[in-house]
């Protein structure tokens, strides 16, 4: 394998590198009020936490509460970690109970806004009272600790409500995007073999309402573990119902105490089962467990949006990716923070939704992903500009590399020029922040996430797990476990094993290529396998050229990405007929849609384009990389009765993809 933009960097990507070799400092005075000020300190912390990786975790794990000491930091039998060994802790007793005690009981948890507009907030006491009478509804229905529960739910209090009662009572979550169709739905509610489902009757999206509940009314006809249906009403949409199987959310919560003992739970217990996509078709359901996932995601929350008592953060990702999970509930709440939902559509109902909402609530730390960084920078700089957003301190960037434009574009039009951005690498299966700038410490360069943080020990490395020199593309790794790394692939060790610890052995891999410089900063260069980022959602090859085959018409497809100046990749499908099928507008339109039925709207390709043959090695593998070049360098015709014949490309290309 060879990064797609490692080994060969294409010429353009080190001509905006060197163009963009300014450093931003960060402020005296944001320093002055930083968690962690100044290079020194920063410097001083990763030399410690060098020498004893462990002690530093140690430290950060004891300013969780705990119900039993662990006894060990960490067990190491590479590839399996177990962090706090024999410790008893209950997650949602460190989001809330703890709170409870002092001035934060009667402060906003949450803030919601809903796309048609109305707002609601929930103080921590508040949101406590609903948890418990949560867990308490799923307690009555035979939820008990160690099963599954699946969350199918819009951007409401009511999702946060459900993962923190599963975590009262240790049942594992499971969120599934609400974008996700009913067929991914009923996939990932086997592969967790989940008791209950929580869902809503709608969602609004753009405007109109998606129908939640018809696509769980489908999933679980196919889903035989399904015993209960929870229904929160939100658009008021009218459902089907299925009698002893289904119940209203409001009637449930009407009828449950609001006291709910917390279960104490062992620290390797887990808490919850994220689905994402793979170089293979099968999603994996990436596993993480309470002590070490809550200890990093609330140590790095804290340090790395540098929260304090009065911001309100805004996390714009949506419950159903880790993003969410991290930074808009457990992190968040682990801190005592207020952190702002938001419901809908971030164009909608015009371009400044999200900057009126920055504005009304005086968001003061606000995170997003570069994808909506590029949108916004496309639709002008009137739209920011009509808001006051002068209560903006500090910005973030997660999901795919920021190019350095859209960087300057949200550090002078968001930020207003004053904000630190904070660029953090991470993913699913890391479970919290590895790579970032510490806003009040690093100096920022647009386009890099900067270093490790301290405990963290990443490398870009070659085939063989040797270091390359700076300035060289690689592989980016993790030489050492930290704590909120995933634990397993949920039901398949091997596949785990296999998929993050065969390349290099004993060495997480994390799927990126990146290079360093000689500041030692990393400069990430996306993904090396077949998985394709499209506005930082990843989507799988496979999966996507599966849902084509399954389309009676289609005979053959390959799947790839090509570079799209907004959402970072687009699909392009690449679609050999069945006898006697005959390319039309119509049939490709047909076939966006079967993809959108099969796995969801997001995994649409943006191109079909009918072909004769593929380009084929002799031993019969797709040309992958050849397809990417013919993607990227012709886009699409908008002509899509042609038939092209790349298979005879490949009796031209040398073979050099054996
Ligand atoms: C990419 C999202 C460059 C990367 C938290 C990673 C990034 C994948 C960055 C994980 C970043 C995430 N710079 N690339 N700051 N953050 N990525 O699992 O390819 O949805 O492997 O987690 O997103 O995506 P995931």
């Amino acid at each position: 394998m060879t990064p797609q933009n490692g080994e060969k960097d294409p010429k353009e990507h080190i001509d905006v590198l060197l163009k963009e070799r300014r450093l931003y400092k960060p402020s005296a005075a944001f320093q002055k009020k930083a968690h962690i000020a100044g290079h020194a300190r920063l410097q001083a912390l990763r030399k410690k936490a060098a020498r004893s990786p462990e002690r530093f975790w140690a430290e950060a794990a004891r300013e969780l509460r705990w119900i039993k000491p662990w006894k060990r930091t960490l067990d190491w039998k590479p590839p399996f970690a177990r962090w706090f060994v024999g410790g008893k802790l209950n997650v949602s007793v460190n989001c809330l109970d703890r709170h409870l005690d002092g001035p934060r009981r009667n402060k906003a948890a949450i803030i919601w806004e809903g796309e048609p507009g109305e707002t609601r907030t929930l103080t921590y006491q508040q949101l406590h009272g609903e948890v418990c009478r949560f867990a308490n509804v799923l307690k009555g229905l035979g939820v008990r600790s160690g099963d599954r529960v699946a969350i199918y739910m819009p951007m409401v209090p009511e999702a946060a409500v459900a993962m923190l009662a599963c975590a009262r009572i240790g049942a594992a979550h499971s969120v599934i995007f609400a974008g996700f169709s009913s067929d991914a739905l009923r996939d990932r509610i086997n592969d967790a073999q989940a008791k209950a489902v929580v869902t809503a009757d709608g969602l609004y999206r753009r405007g109109s309402v998606l129908k939640l509940k018809e696509a769980v009314d489908a999933a679980v006809e196919s889903c035989p573990s399904v015993r209960s249906v929870v229904v929160l009403r939100r658009t008021g949409t009218e459902v089907s119902w299925r009698q002893g199987r289904d119940l209203w959310w409001h009637e449930a919560m009407a009828a449950a105490a609001a006291q709910c003992p917390p279960a104490a739970l062992d620290s390797e217990h887990p808490l919850f089962i994220l689905y994402t996509s793979g170089s293979t078709g099968k999603p994996k359901g990436v596993l993480h467990t309470m002590g070490g996932y809550l200890t990093q995601v609330a140590l790095t929350t804290k340090w790395i949006f540098d929260l304090k008592d009065e911001d309100v953060f805004w996390c714009t990702a949506d419950v159903g990716w880790v993003t969410g999970h991290s930074y808009v509930v457990y992190g968040p709440l682990a801190n005592g923070a207020t952190t702002l939902m938001y419901e809908g559509g971030p164009l909608h109902p015009a371009p400044d939704r999200f900057w009126s909402m920055v504005a009304r609530h005086r968001v003061s730390v606000f995170y997003t992903a570069p994808t909506a960084i590029r949108t916004f920078m496309r639709l002008g700089d009137e739209w920011p500009a009509k808001h006051d957003l002068s209560s903006l301190r500090l910005l973030g960037s997660v999901g795919e590399p920021i190019n350095p434009e859209a960087w300057l574009w949200y550090h002078d039009n968001i930020g207003g020029g004053r904000c630190p951005i904070v660029d953090t690498w991470w993913q699913t299966e890391t479970g919290a922040v590895m790579i970032s700038p510490l806003p009040g410490a690093t100096s920022a360069k647009p386009g890099s996430a900067t270093l490790p943080l301290p405990g963290i020990e990443a490398d870009v490395v070659d085939r063989q797990g040797r270091p390359v020199p700076p300035g060289h593309g690689g592989y980016l790794v993790v030489k050492k476990p930290w704590p909120s790394m995933l634990r397993t692939i949920y039901g398949d060790p091997k596949r785990y094993e296999q998929q993050y610890f065969s390349q290099i052995p004993g060495i997480y891999f994390t799927g990126d290529g990146a290079r360093r410089d000689k500041d030692g900063y990393f400069w990430i260069l996306g993904r090396i396998d077949d998985v394709l980022n499209v506005s930082g959602h990843r989507l799988s090859t496979m999966e996507i050229e599966s849902a084509l085959v399954s389309h009676p018409a289609v005979a053959e497809s390959a799947v790839v990405g090509r570079p799209d100046e907004i959402h970072g990749q687009a699909v392009t499908a690449f679609v050999t007929l069945k006898g006697g099928r005959a390319p039309s507008p119509a049939l490709a339109e047909e076939l966006r849609e079967h993809v959108g039925k099969t796995i969801g709207a997001i995994a649409k390709p943006k191109d079909i384009r009918f072909t004769e043959g593929l380009p084929k090695t002799r031993s019969g593998k797709i040309m992958r990389r050849l397809l990417r070049e013919i993607a990227a360098g012709q886009g699409v015709k908008g002509d899509v009765t042609t038939l092209e014949d790349l298979g005879v490309l490949s009796k031209l290309q040398a073979e050099d993809e054996e």
